[in-house]
């Protein structure tokens, strides 16, 4: 018997690492993701094939696994380790193909519970944004509170987004560490990324391009200040920008993945980052799941 799902990935458009702080951010599932398989095989349960080198996939796996009878194979569409959410895509496929194998239902808590305790695995504490937007697709605004995640899904037009990657890997356990190192200084900051995504959402929802791009530029400069910019991600921006993107900002931890740029030529953003070495892709919405 083999059982297998699919989980997207996504792009946090406004407000990372703010939200680890109870202020709100607005992410959206993106058309690539990680598939999931699990095959019964005789003896350990082991990674048969994957796209992550990980020394903590082991780990991961034998959170939802048993130690004995599963084969596991893992492809991807998402660049792994680059803000796109590939852990959480792992977490939210690699919850639904286990409750599958045990015959058990899909619902929200038993996805939530196996994924998070997954996404635990990789990045510690995380706010749970992640796999949220994972397991629910489309956009939405999410918020941690003391009583639990509020989220909120929300409806956005198309918009033109352009991700370039870096090519280097963040590590979000350690940016997250880099901020909270300095929050009396932070704080301040990650208070004003909160406030542009309420600022920005009428912006937002009526595809004002030039007002989006200049509040994800600014944004930029928010993450810029608390640390977790790098020049090279600085330069993806400026070479976004100068090519004829409205703004742009670096998406997920930082220390490396990806920038994304709002741009109504997507395909000079594209040229342009291909002129400096640098994949760049468009990426839409995924469908909304639940
Ligand atoms: C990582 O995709 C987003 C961060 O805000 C961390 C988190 O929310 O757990 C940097």
């Amino acid at each position: 018997m083999s059982t297998s799902a699919f989980a997207p990935g996504k792009i946090i458009l406004m407000g990372e690492h703010a939200v680890v702080y109870g202020h709100t951010a607005l992410a959206m599932a993106v058309d690539r993701g990680m598939t999931v398989r699990l095959d019964e095989r005789p003896g350990p349960t082991r990674l048969e094939n994957s796209p992550i080198d990980d020394p903590r996939m082991g780990e991961a796996l034998h959170r939802v696994l048993p130690q004995n009878g599963v084969g596991v194979h893992i492809d991807s569409t998402l660049p792994i380790g680059r803000g796109m959410g590939s852990s959480a895509a792992l977490a939210v496929a690699l919850a639904r193909a286990s409750l599958q194998r045990e015959g058990r239902a899909e619902t929200e808590d038993a996805v939530n519970e196996r994924a998070f305790a997954v996404e635990r695995v990789f990045h510690g504490s995380p706010s749970g944004i992640d796999h949220t937007v994972s397991m629910h697709g489309g956009a939405m605004l999410y918020r941690r509170t003391e009583a639990g995640p509020v989220f909120e899904p929300i409806q956005l037009p198309q918009l033109p987004i352009v991700v370039v990657d870096s090519g280097g890997a963040g590590n979000t356990a350690t940016m997250v560490e880099t901020v909270a190192g300095n929050l009396t200084r932070n704080a301040e900051y990650l208070a004003c990324m909160g406030n542009l995504v309420a600022t920005t959402l009428p912006a937002l929802q009526r595809a004002d391009l030039p007002a989006i791009g200049a509040a994800w530029s600014e944004n930029h400069r928010l993450l810029q200040a608390i640390g977790v910019s790098t020049p090279l991600l600085d330069a993806i921006v400026d070479t976004a920008i100068a090519a004829g993107a409205t703004g742009a900002k670096l998406a997920g931890a930082g220390g490396g993945g990806v920038v994304i740029a709002l741009a109504r030529d997507p395909q000079a953003v594209c040229a342009a980052a291909a002129a400096q070495g640098w994949a760049a892709f468009s990426v839409s919405p995924a469908p909304r799941t639940a």
